[in-house]
């Protein structure tokens, strides 16, 4: 049986990986922090598709959990390792605090580095395996620490394939998906209503399309028409344009619909309404 590590798999993106890989008899590794969700997790999968399920409950941001992850990836022979888990802030790179921003820098890159630094040794000598790493379609966009660390990804993917730092037969491929309909938007607290029908995608669409793309051995996999159509924009009328294209579809902060007050915010601090991430 092949076997797939998954961050982030009780829910959204994650969730639907963990789905499709055990339908089609991948035996799994299913990471993220909750261990209930988890748990729950894991059991409707084996009842479903009679696969094996292993649950590593850890944060991704953390040195203990990482190293953790990091152990197993290193010493099971992984067929693929997605990395999947994030998160988006609910405001603006000024308006949320400094060690936030670098807890998403942790689990969006250090832990993407890490886990592929542990995964990728094992699939070279045995010259085949996968790594999907979960981008944005904020990659390609001015969008803080979000759209930067995203951009990392692509890059740090990019390189590894094209470095031949992965052998022949191992894949290495970056998914930038545009807006999915996922937990993530709730869970940041975002506003997501002026973000146009279209533009919307569903989780287990995004993991067919990544699952092809792979087998196909693209470097970079961006699901759906508008979403590519965006990419292609960026690249004739700058990022910058196709970015506040972008951002005027874009999820906000939730206080225009609370109607709360806002923080006040010094006057050294002063920004845009920068959204904070997907
Ligand atoms: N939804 C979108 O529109 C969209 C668009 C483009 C890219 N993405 C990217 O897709 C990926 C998955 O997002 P999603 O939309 O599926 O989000 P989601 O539904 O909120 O799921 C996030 C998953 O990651 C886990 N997780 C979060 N922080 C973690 C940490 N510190 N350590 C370990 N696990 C952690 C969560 O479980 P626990 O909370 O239990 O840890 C959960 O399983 C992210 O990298 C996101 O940036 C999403």
């Amino acid at each position: 049986m092949p076997h797939a590590l998954v961050t982030g798999a009780t829910s959204g993106i994650g969730a639907a990986f963990a789905e499709q890989l055990a339908a089609a008899g991948y035996d799994l590794t299913l990471v993220a922090r909750d261990p209930d969700r988890l748990a729950r997790t894991a059991d409707a999968l084996r009842r479903d598709h009679a696969v094996r399920v292993a649950v590593l409950a850890a944060d991704l941001a953390s040195d203990d959990g990482l190293a953790r992850v990091a152990e197993r990836a290193a010493a099971e022979p992984l067929d693929l390792l997605v990395n999947n888990a994030g998160f988006a802030h609910p405001a603006g790179f000024l308006r949320t605090p400094a060690a936030d921003e670098v807890r998403m820098l942790r689990v969006h890159c250090e832990a993407v580095l890490r886990l592929t630094h542990a995964a990728l040794p094992g699939m070279n000598a045995r010259g085949r395996g996968g790594i999907v790493n979960v981008s944005s379609l904020w990659a390609f966009f001015p969008r803080s620490t979000y759209g930067a660390s995203k951009a990392w990804i692509n890059a740090f993917s990019r390189s590894l394939a094209d470095a031949r730092i992965a052998r022949p037969g191992v894949r290495v491929m970056a998914l930038c998906p545009g807006y999915v309909r996922t937990a993530l938007h709730e869970r940041s607290g975002r506003d997501t209503s002026s973000i146009p029908r279209v533009m919307w995608t569903g989780a287990d669409a995004v993991v067919r399309t990544a699952l092809r793309d792979l087998e196909r051995g693209r470097t970079v996999c961006v699901p759906g028409a508008p979403n590519k159509a965006l990419v292609v924009l960026g690249r004739l009328t700058g990022r910058r344009f196709a970015g506040r294209v972008l951002q005027r579809l874009g999820s906000r902060p939730r206080r225009a619909l609370t109607g709360g007050p806002r923080a006040p915010v010094p006057t050294a601090v002063q920004e845009p309404d920068s959204p904070g991430g997907s």
